[in-house]
């Protein structure tokens, strides 16, 4: 399957002119499946938004949870499968487009009866069951804002995402409801918690105080609803994203996102009739929802979601028995499966895969040659973000991958690298990642906070990203790294701010600097630098402490794998972190301008 040696150069990223690698088409030849997007020129070249809105057959007044789901309801796809659900334990259930319109109809009645109305935020804390995707659908057909969270969050992250939305309604679970009465009273604004898997009557899961029963409501509620009609520029989500500053920011999507979502779905997924698609990512971030909710049912494609962990012999199993066609997943878990080695591959049939995708960090040159060799494909990298509500650059089944680039521009949008004060930069040269705005899916507001929104705009004509990248003379994108603090550990995007003001309440933390350490199966990890208060002295059982009181305060992903304990905190002198230096110092780099740290 896998062609000679010869064209296989992978090139550092500063090489202009790589050796081309084959196509999709060249590779999986007993697969000739023509592209979505047969030739992206093309498409580029005469690309025009209103021809997507013709073609999703978008007229306004519309709501995309109905155009997601319940068009398909009441057409040919009423019977086809919407939802393959398989449970952490091995359980599994199937949900038809017709069974998701009205179970999705009941909860939107469901929270109409307890007075959730149109702008209304209604926050789902939920594992991957199906009751999270159903309430999604819910919450948007009655035109509230949906607002997922990723299940491993605890009650500071919870609090700090329902306190700063003013949520109305919170869906979660017995497994999970403890988090939430831990910080109910700091949230006055929230009315009512719906928790699924609580026995109303007695037994060993029952109510407490204050709660409703998702299956009680439900089972009252009527299957029949009257879809609210909303302007495309209603708020559809709100997903919370962490920047180097401050609280993570409310990030705002509207019903217009449609356009993107279904789209990028069609031309960079390639989802076709027949595909049964799964998307590894939870719908608390950006990409479970977006091409794990809304994009795939947009194009009317059968979804798989799987509620338990990473596991890379569950993994293989699920694209075996599922026979999961097309796959969009992250470099963290490509390298993982790469790190259980070959047996474990070579014990299940993945013949019916024919399109792997990834995003979220750079994908390694390695991962995509070891891709070439389990599964006779290369995967193809994307590059978007929370902001931009749908893939910005990519690499597009008709077009030769350059192992280590995100690809091109996606049709309708211009990426390009600037300078600070705006102009473009000539290929090869490193710059600020920027597009132009006007996609249909960038980010309408952040909650409550314009300040930060303008932020991205302060380069005249261009939202800046916060990436900066290079291009080479054939327009293909390359990653650098962040212009910021940011940390991407295992795709998830962390604040330092969050987890140094969550060390800092720790009883034995009196200062804490945090960044993000190279690693080579997570991308980064979390290393924390901290001085701890007068009366405490460094040990290792202080160390497992801290490491277990953020894994349960924040979240389990946002915790530092690594403490060192210190002095002093390298600040400037107007008292902020030098974060820069504490990562020069660790990666052992030089150590850069220092004129303004303190004495
Ligand atoms: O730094 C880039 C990185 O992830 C950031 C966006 O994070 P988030 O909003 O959580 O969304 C992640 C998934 C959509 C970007 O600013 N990133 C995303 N994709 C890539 C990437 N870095 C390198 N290569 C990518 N393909």
């Amino acid at each position: 399957m896998l062609p000679s040696g010869e064209g296989w150069a992978f090139a550092p990223s500063s090489v202009q002119s790589v050796r081309r690698l084959p196509t999709e088409k060249e590779i999986h030849k007993e697969n000739r499946l023509t592209p979505n997007l047969p030739d992206y020129k093309k498409a580029y070249k005469g690309f025009q938004w209103e021809a997507v809105r013709t073609e999703l057959g978008l007229v306004p007044p519309v709501n995309l949870a109905s155009k997601a789901v319940d068009q398909h309801a009441s057409s040919w796809r009423r019977n086809k499968v919407a939802l393959y659900w398989e449970g952490a334990e091995g359980q599994n259930c199937k949900y038809t487009f017709y069974e998701l319109k009205n179970e999705s109809n009941r909860i939107g009645n469901m929270l109409l009866n307890l007075g959730v109305r149109r702008g209304d935020r209604v926050f789902v804390f939920l594992p991957r069951i199906p009751e999270l995707y159903t309430s999604v659908i819910g919450i948007a057909k009655i035109g509230a804002v949906a607002g997922p969270m990723f299940s491993a969050f605890g009650p500071e992250a919870l609090r700090d995402r329902l306190l700063d939305s003013g949520a109305k309604v919170l869906i979660t679970h017995t497994s999970l409801r403890e988090r939430i009465h831990r910080v109910w009273d700091e949230l006055p604004e929230l009315r009512h918690v719906i928790v699924v898997g609580a026995s109303t009557s007695g037994g060993h899961m029952p109510l407490r105080k204050g709660e409703v029963s998702f299956e009680r409501e439900v089972e009252k509620s009527s299957r029949g609803l009257e879809v609210e009609d909303m302007d495309l520029e209603d708020p559809l989500y709100i997903l919370y994203t962490s920047g180097t500053t401050g609280k993570p920011k409310g990030v705002v999507h509207v019903h217009h996102d449609m356009l993107s979502h279904y789209i990028t779905s069609r031309w960079v997924l390639d989802l076709k009739e027949e595909d049964v698609y799964w998307c590894t990512a939870d719908p608390g971030w950006v990409t479970g929802t977006v091409y794990g909710i809304w994009g795939p049912w947009l194009n009317g494609c059968s979804q798989v979601t799987f509620e338990g962990r990473f596991d890379a012999e569950h993994w293989y199993s699920i694209i075996e028995r599922y026979g999961v066609t097309v796959w969009y997943t992250a470099p963290t878990a490509l390298r993982m499966l790469m790190k259980a080695g070959p047996e474990v591959v070579k014990k299940y049939n993945l013949k019916s895969l024919r399109y792997i995708l990834s995003v979220g960090e750079p994908l390694n040159p390695e991962v995509i040659r070891w891709g070439m060799e389990v599964f006779g494909l290369c995967i193809h990298d994307t590059w978007w973000q929370t902001e931009t509500g749908a893939i910005m650059i990519a690499n597009y089944p008709s077009m030769p991958v350059r192992p280590g680039s995100m690809g091109k521009p996606f049709p309708g949008t211009e990426a390009a690298i600037i300078d600070g004060k705006g102009n473009k930069l000539p290929p090869g040269s490193s710059g600020i990642l920027a597009l132009k705005p006007g996609w249909p899916s960038m980010m309408r507001a952040l909650w409550g906070d314009e300040k930060r929104y303008k932020e991205y705009f302060t380069i005249p004509g261009w939202y800046t990203t916060g990436d900066t990248a290079h291009m080479d003379k054939e327009g293909y994108f390359w990653f650098i790294g962040r212009a910021d603090d940011v940390i991407m550990t295992a795709g998830h995007r962390v604040g330092p701010f969050e987890v140094e003001s969550a060390l800092v309440e720790h009883r034995a933390v009196a200062e804490a600097g945090v960044i993000g350490k190279p690693d080579p199966e997570r991308g980064e990890i979390i290393k924390a630098f901290i001085v701890l208060r007068h009366g405490h002295k460094p040990s290792r059982e202080l160390e497992e402490e801290i490491k277990e009181f953020i894994r349960h305060r924040l979240s389990a992903h946002a915790y530092p794998r690594e403490i060192q304990f210190m002095d002093g905190i390298p600040k400037t002198r107007s008292g902020k972190i030098m974060r820069r230096l504490l990562k020069a110092r660790e990666l052992g780099l030089p150590e850069g301008d220092l004129s303004t740290l303190e004495d």
